[in-house]
């Protein structure tokens, strides 16, 4: 029983560049599990360009994100969870993050554009991790590359190696429907009334006289010479391959008007990875294990400023969680137990009793977690892979209101646990310095720290290029002791206490490494 519920489990993100058309594609999916009813159910969780300071949107946005955070669903006695990753660049952490839950991607690209710049940065983080990844070209109805054309350009830009299961006949105005090499056989879609779901015609044969009749000799021939090329020139799926990383099988289709959607969830299910096993600093964590472990790897604020508790998203790696049952933190050393802990079903959420392996749970914290932590049946466990990343913008934050130091501190100290931020103190005075990936988060900030704190920041600007996680083999040596005199003003410690080089400049980073070269510089926190 507890094998075949981890058997049936399917944790996923999406992802893509904004626009490529993730909503649109989840929203299928859901359609097809049959958890919503109609198109529009889903919404779109983006922060509209332009919308930099526009509060009530953050907001909403906040909102919506807590909603679709988790969609699961039953398809085909498979449990589905799909994990949200926000589409705006300034929330790339976050994504980052959520790909530490997920056990396998879809990566959608829009067959117009091709392979965009944060397709290229989150695939980036997916194949150094080996996460299992299948590509979806979409919007085959509109006129777009040639396909392949894209294939080459998914193999060179993204560094995969690519193996179509799907083939497109024909594209934009002409396109008429999908060769499904997955399963070897034809989809066509009838013109008349393309968004409806049972609208298309199957054929098991390229010899069936009705497809020639369908689609015309010449779509059908340029069909088999295609179809000939790629068996020559792909290597054939192997699902190995694809579970190790090293292959990435690509569908094409147009989520909006569900054309290759199906072919895509069925193939999906099929091989997409069951929850794998998952490194922790002290063993390997297996998902059948009896003993419960699971992390932390998103925190959301409650929308409600009267009510300053969270909910905190937990992976489960091994073993089940259940309701009322106390759990070990392992980072405060205390038991904590849970008695309404939420499941979340397509935009639902439930208080469930049991969970299993590659399920999140959402858990009601009033301030005790941050991302990373682990809780478990007693035993402890770190688990690796939730770095954090050099933020790209830096500033001192001060306190406005000398009265409200102590609402400041505590905002500041929370928002950071939630991942919203990295904070930075300075080792000469101690001053604080707010980094993030994007400017947007300042606004946030400043926002939600008066409005859920009381308490009132400003900013400073600060020349900051890199923030530079410092590693040495001997902190006493005359090297080290040297750096840190030498680079005083520009060394300061995150969080957790680790010492960091903030480098002004990529030409002074260089230089530092060069006159320290016993000394190493890392971009991220875990190394
Ligand atoms: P995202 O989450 O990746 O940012 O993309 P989203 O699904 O919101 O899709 C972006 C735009 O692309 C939407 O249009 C959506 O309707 C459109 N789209 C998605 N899939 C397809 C497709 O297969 N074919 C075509 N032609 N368009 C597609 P929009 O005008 O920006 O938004 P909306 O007003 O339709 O919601």
């Amino acid at each position: 029983m507890f094998l075949e519920e981890i058997a049936k489990r399917r944790t996923f993100g999406i992802i893509s560049h904004p626009d490529a058309g993730k909503t649109t594609l989840t929203e299928k999916l859901l359609l097809f599990g049959g958890a919503i009813q109609e198109a529009g159910a889903v919404k779109s969780n983006k922060i509209k360009k332009g919308a930099t300071s526009d509060f009530m949107e953050i907001e909403r946005q906040r909102g919506i994100s807590v909603a679709t955070s988790v969609l699961a669903f039953l398809y085909k006695d498979k449990k589905i969870n799909i994990l949200d990753t926000p589409g705006h660049k300034d929330f790339a952490e976050d994504t980052f993050r959520t790909l530490t839950a997920v056990d396998s991607v879809i990566v959608v690209i829009d067959v117009a554009k091709g392979v965009e710049e944060q397709t290229e940065k989150l695939v980036e983080v997916c194949r150094m991790r080996n996460i299992p990844m299948i590509v979806f070209i979409n919007k085959l109805d509109r006129e777009g590359k040639d396909s392949f054309d894209l294939l080459d350009e998914v193999e060179s830009k993204l560094g995969l190696r690519v193996t179509p299961l799907s083939h497109p006949i024909g594209m934009g105005y002409d396109f008429k429907g999908i060769y499904n090499i997955w399963n070897k056989n034809t989809k066509l879609f009838l013109e008349e009334d393309k968004q409806t779901k049972d609208n298309t015609v199957f054929f098991n044969s390229l010899e069936d006289p009705e497809l020639e009749r369908l689609i015309g000799n010449d779509s059908l021939q340029t069909l088999k010479d295609e179809l000939e090329l790629i068996a020559g020139v792909y290597p054939p799926f192997s699902q190995e391959e694809y579970l190790a990383g090293n292959q990435q099988p690509v569908f094409f289709g147009s989520a909006l008007n569900n054309f290759g959607v199906q072919e895509l969830l069925d193939c999906f299910i099929d091989i997409a990875p069951a929850p794998l096993e998952k490194e922790a600093e002290e063993r390997m964590i297996q998902p059948d294990e009896k003993s419960f472990s699971g992390f932390i790897f998103k925190i959301h604020a409650n929308m409600d400023p009267n009510h300053r508790d969270r909910l905190a998203f937990i992976k489960i790696v091994s073993g089940t969680f259940k309701r009322n049952i106390p759990y070990l933190h392992v980072r405060n050393n205390k038991k904590v137990k849970f008695s309404s802990p939420n499941a979340f079903f397509a935009e639902r959420k439930e208080i469930i009793d049991i969970s299993y392996p590659g399920d999140i749970v959402g858990l009601h914290d009033t301030g005790n977690f941050k991302i990373g932590d682990s809780l478990t049946s007693g035993e402890q466990i770190h688990f690796k892979g939730i770095p954090s990343f050099s933020p790209e913008h830096f500033r001192y934050i001060n306190n406005v209101d000398p009265m409200k130091a102590k609402q400041l501190n505590k905002g500041i100290n929370q928002l950071m646990d939630e991942g919203v931020a990295q904070l930075f103190t300075l080792s000469l005075n101690n001053r604080k310095i707010i980094g993030t990936v994007g400017a947007l988060q300042f606004e946030v900030i400043k926002y939600r720290l008066e409005h859920e704190y009381g308490a009132k920041c400003s900013y400073e600007n600060l020349n900051v290029f890199k923030a530079c996680w410092v590693k040495t083999t001997d902190d006493k040596n005359d090297e080290f002791l040297d750096f840190k005199r030498v680079k005083q003003k520009f060394l300061a410690k995150d969080k957790q206490g680790q010492i960091v080089f903030l480098a002004d400049s990529s030409f002074s980073l260089q230089m530092t490494q060069q006159k320290y070269p016993s000394i190493t510089f890392h971009m991220t926190s875990e190394f």
